[in-house]
């Protein structure tokens, strides 16, 4: 680096145009994903009370809300079911007219240029909202039986590809699960569909409010298969592997404290780089904003900026729509 003692950083902060022409990194609606939740059996949205904005729709709003997000800018969703027919395998993920396969067929009707991404995982709809199948594994109870849930999770993968389903995006944390779901998509033609792993995903307190959101019957543990929020080497790792069996797109999550998985996985790879700025990341600023003592946008534009200034492509945010907001005036 070329700075001497007397250089002067100050000479390209001194309008707001010549700050904007040295401006490195721009938040666009290009770069956002909204995670929509859609929950079975109700006929008008219902709050989440520790996510204040974030609802859970009725399935037959789903095609307005992807509709009004287009017409914002946005070009990607992120679908979630609240399922009510929830078993001890999660099987109504990969049934033809299971709560995923509707949302699927629904939004992309409502919007065929919208890209529709389907979280790939079963803690909505198992009974013990574990993310698979169960088995007596761990000291600390129920765990989570790797193979099985794999092979449930190919049929679910084909069933939202036949749904019509733009990129899968599986979030168990099951060891193999990308090369399962690609080789399941490619042998039941769907080899053109992406797959955007949640390949780092950490076991975080940051998930809470999902929690809520989801109304998940889960108690216990899910730190037998996401990872231990300790583990820089090993986030790498997990992240590089899930390249290796065939992601199209990585992720980290949750997001802001986890910036230096971001750049650490920018720095080891290709792919376009996701992040997903979670539950609980929303419900820490909503509840300084609504308590007045930070200004929300510019702490949400900023947190924006860090995604992007630490590697990240994608941001995967409840805040998408209220940012296209604003960007939009
Ligand atoms: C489930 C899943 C979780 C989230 C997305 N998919 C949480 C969990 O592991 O319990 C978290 C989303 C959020 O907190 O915003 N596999």
């Amino acid at each position: 680096m070329t700075v001497t003692p007397e250089f002067r950083f100050r000479r390209l902060r001194r309008t707001s145009t010549l700050r904007s022409l040295v401006r490195q990194h721009h938040i666009s609606t290009d770069d956002l994903i909204l995670p929509l939740f859609v929950e079975e059996d109700i006929s008008a949205p219902v709050a989440i009370p520790s996510m204040p904005g974030v609802v859970r729709y009725p399935e037959s709003q789903l095609a307005e809300v992807v509709q009004r997000a287009w017409s914002k800018g946005i070009k990607a969703v992120l679908l979630f079911g609240v399922s009510t027919h929830k078993d001890n395998v999660g099987s109504d993920t990969w049934d033809e007219n299971g709560l995923m396969a509707r949302c699927i067929r629904s939004a992309k009707q409502a919007q065929p240029e919208m890209v529709v991404i389907s979280d790939n995982c079963f803690c909505e709809y198992t009974d013990h909202g574990h993310c698979g199948v169960l088995c007596e594994g761990s000291h600390e109870g129920l765990d989570v039986d790797n193979d099985p849930t794999l092979a449930n999770l190919q049929k679910q993968a084909v069933v939202a590809a036949q749904a019509g389903v733009d990129m899968i995006a599986p979030s168990t944390m099951i060891d193999g699960m990308v090369a399962a779901i690609r080789e399941a998509l490619d042998e039941a033609g769907y080899s053109h569909i992406p797959v955007m792993s949640y390949s780092t995903k950490f076991a975080s307190a940051f998930y809470g409010p999902f929690r809520d959101a989801v109304d998940s019957t889960f108690k216990g543990t899910r730190a037998t298969y996401q990872m231990d929020p300790a583990n820089s080497r090993e986030a790498l790792a997990e992240s590089m592997l899930d390249e290796i069996e065939g992601a199209d797109i990585l992720m980290v999550k949750p997001g802001i404290a986890y910036l230096d998985v971001i750049a650490a996985i920018r720095a080891n790879s290709e792919r376009p780089l996701a992040v997903y700025h979670v539950s609980g990341e929303y419900a820490m600023i909503k509840a300084a904003a609504n308590a007045g003592v930070i200004d929300e946008q510019a702490i949400v534009m900023e947190t924006m900026m860090a995604f992007k200034r630490a590697g990240c492509d994608l941001i995967i945010t409840y805040y998408a729509e209220q940012i296209a907001d604003w960007l939009n005036n």
